[in-house]
Parts: structure tokens; sequence; C-alpha cells
């Protein structure tokens, strides 16, 4: 008997996913597969299937027995089971009740004029250094490092060091060296945490200071914080401009309205797929999606960037379009966990991909897009650098 489809599926380029999601998706939205581990789960590659998924209490990160779990990948961030399994719905209130106002999109929303402050700063500098340039050096990680220091209240001079710490963090192949990197980030951050203590001032860092909640929980916040308050967004911005200069049509509608922005992060945040690892779930008891039985204990990978190409909700998928009139993406993901830092993330690529492309309108790759370097075997992916000219 022919074995499961093994994880992950090869991809032909940087901006597509592998043909086999979309090729199991007509067959099985939900369909048994072998992870990079070798360990069985279900691969959800449906977008009504991720949503309901997403959506139901009855699927969550934590596993009762974690040492025996399936496992998505190696990665000791989202690989394998996190939290602990009688509490992990109690933890998790407990963090977005005490986060989430800090985020709102009222609060970002009012960040814009500065974040586009930064950016158009960051655009000066590129200028005067003239081409060619390394966009991701340049633009892609500055920017979003820069903002969430601010709103954390993390010392902008410390960015190497925790820096250093993240690219760790996003090791697919040793778990040790990812959940040591992990810890370091924890510890770090919780240090930064504890001088708010002496030293409050306007920042999210302070709020946890202040908080009533177990120390290692507000460890597990700040280092959280500080990991994805800028390291998809990196992906992201280099993905887009990618994307971008792959589809001229839609680049030259941008240029000449910039306030086709949100269309185009919104487009980006559907199709860019810097990874392809995946989100795990594992099913609290036994559940039934969409005719398939779930058993307890085992392992849902929800691929969004397959559910985001599913062709029942999105026309001609594969096209990049920012004249889409429906675009209900998961790209943050969706329900219970829907991403914390979403709307910070859309203030800051929307305010590059409103200026970027009015700023050098010429700008193009320095290198063909398959020379551009890959940081493979990394949980979030993207590219090493990005080289361009204009
Ligand atoms: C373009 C950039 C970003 C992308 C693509 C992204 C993507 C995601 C996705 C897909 C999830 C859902 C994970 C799951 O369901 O298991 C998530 C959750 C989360 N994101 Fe983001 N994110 C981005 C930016 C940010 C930023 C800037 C922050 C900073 C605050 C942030 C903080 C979080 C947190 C704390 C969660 C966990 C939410 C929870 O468990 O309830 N993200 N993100």
């Amino acid at each position: 008997m022919a074995d499961l489809p093994r994880l992950p599926f090869e991809r032909t380029s940087v901006l597509e996913i592998s043909s086999a999601y979309g090729t199991l998706r007509a067959r099985e939205p939900i369909a048994r597969v072998r992870t990079r581990t070798g360990d069985e789960a279900w691969l959800v590659t449906g977008y009504e299937q991720a949503r309901a998924i997403f959506a139901d209490e009855r699927f969550g990160r934590s596993h009762p027995d974690p040492d025996h779990a399936p496992r998505v990948s190696n990665s000791a961030l989202t690989g394998g089971p996190n939290g602990e399994y009688a509490t992990e719905k109690e933890v998790h209130d407990r963090m977005r009740r005490l986060l989430a106002p800090a985020f709102s999109a009222r609060r970002m929303q009012a960040l814009s004029g500065h974040v586009q402050e930064l950016v158009d700063d960051l655009l000066d500098r590129m200028e005067e250094h003239g081409p060619p340039a390394d966009l991701h050096a340049s633009l892609s990680v500055p920017l979003p490092i820069q903002v969430i220091c601010e709103l954390l209240g993390v010392p902008l001079a410390d960015r190497d060091h925790f820096r250093a710490i993240a690219e760790e963090m996003t090791d697919l192949t040793d778990p040790d060296r990812s959940a040591a990197a992990r810890t370091a980030m924890e510890e770090y951050s919780h240090g930064i945490v504890k001088t708010k203590r002496d030293h409050p001032g306007e920042d999210v860092y302070s709020d946890l200071a202040r908080a009533d909640v177990p120390d290692d929980e507000i460890a597990t916040m700040a280092g959280g914080l500080l990991f994805a308050g800028h390291e998809t967004t990196v992906n992201r911005i280099d993905a887009g401009v990618v994307l971008l200069l792959d589809n001229p049509e839609q680049l030259e509608a941008l240029k000449r309205d910039p306030a086709l922005a949100p269309a185009a992060v919104e487009e980006i945040m559907r199709i860019g797929a810097p990874n392809d690892h995946g989100l795990g779930r594992y099913a609290r008891e036994d559940v039934e999606v969409d005719g398939v039985t779930i058993r307890a204990g085992e392992l849902c990978v929800i691929m969004i960037s397959a559910a985001n190409r599913d062709d029942t909700v999105f026309v001609e998928p594969e096209r990049f379009d920012l004249g889409r009139e429906v675009q209900p993406h998961l790209g943050f993901g969706y329900a219970i966990r829907y991403c914390l830092g979403a709307s910070l993330a859309r203030v800051e690529l929307r305010a590059v991909f409103g200026s970027l492309f009015q700023r050098f309108p010429d700008l193009r790759l320095a290198v063909p897009l398959d020379g551009l370097p890959e940081r493979s075997e990394r949980l979030t992916g993207g590219f090493a650098a990005l080289p361009v000219t204009w």
C-alpha cells in the first residue's frame, strides 16, 4: 500500500505553493498525511474546513500527552503541543483580556502617522545611499523592529541581541535549539518587564509589569509579543515587494493610485506564503468536521496558504489581484486565536506599500527571482536578503 503524502510538498517558486495542495483539496479538503517528523496528521487545505477548526473550541494547541503527541515539525514554537492541557483556555483568555486593548484597531490607527514617518525616514536613507540596496536590511527588518520596540518599551539598542535570539527560535531542525532560544527570549523580555516596575512608561511591557498574572505567563506573553511582533511582518514586507514586482499591471495600478495600498496589503496577506509550515491544532475530543472524524489527541495541520487559494471562495485564486471584492483571507488566522497584532501589521504594511513605489517607481530586483536567498529550514521562511536597484 502506498504511504501517505508527506509534508512539506515541494514548491516550484517562492511565489507559489505546491500544486499538490489544490489537487488534494479538490478530493479531500481534510486529508491524512505524514508531517515533516513522519507523524500522521490531518492536512486541512479547504477554506471552510480551516475556518470550522479555527473556530471550534474542541480544538486546541495543547495535548494531554505532549511527549507522545504527533508533531507538525521539530520547531519548539509551533511544531508541537503548546501550553498546559488543563489550563489552556483559561491562560489564553487571560492573555487576550490583558493584551487586546493595547493592540486595538483604534490604538493602532492612532499610530499610523508615526509609522509613516518611520517609513519615510528609512526610504530617505535608502535614497541617500543610492542603488543598489538590500531592501530586507534597509526597510523590511528595521521598520517592524523599531515599531515593536516603541510599543512594548524595549530598548532599540538591544535589537541585534534579540534578533539573533529570534533567528534561533525559527530553527526547524533541532527542537533543543529553538526551545533554548525561546527560553532566552522569555528571560530577556521578562527582564525588561521587571525594570518597568520601578520605571514604568507608556508601553505594553509597563502594562504587563502592573498586571496581576503569574510570572511564567508574563514571561511567555512578553517573549511571544517581541517575537511575533516583528518576525512575521518582516517577511510579509519582502513577500509583498516580490509579488508586486512579479505582477507589473497590478503594480502600475498601485503606482497610479496609492490609495490601493490597503487592497494590496490584503492581497499580499492572502497569497503571500513566506513559509510552508501550517498551524497545528489537536482535537480535545472526537470531532466530526465536514464528514471526517478527527479523534481525540489527533493533529490537524491547517495550511492557511492553501485555504487562501480555495477556488470555492476566491475567484481565480492564483491571480494576484488588487481589485478583489471578496477578501475574507485567513492570513491572520481566524476566530479564537485571530492575530492580536493584525491591526498593527496592517498599519505598517499599508505605510510601506503606500510609499515605496511612489518614492522608487523604477524599483526592481537586482538578481533573478530564483536567485533570492531563501531562509530554508526556518519556521517563518522568507528571504535572507532582497537585493534591489532603481
Ligand atoms: C504580517 C504580519 C503578521 C502575520 C502574517 C501574523 C499571523 C498570525 C497568525 C496566522 C496567527 C494565528 C496563529 C494560530 O491561530 O495559531 C497569529 C497570532 C498571533 N499574532 Fe500575529 N501575525 C503578524 C503580525 C503580528 C504582530 C505585529 C504582532 C504583535 C503584537 C502579532 C502577535 C500575535 C499574537 C500574540 C498571536 C497569538 C494570538 C492568540 O493566540 O490568541 N502578530 N498571527
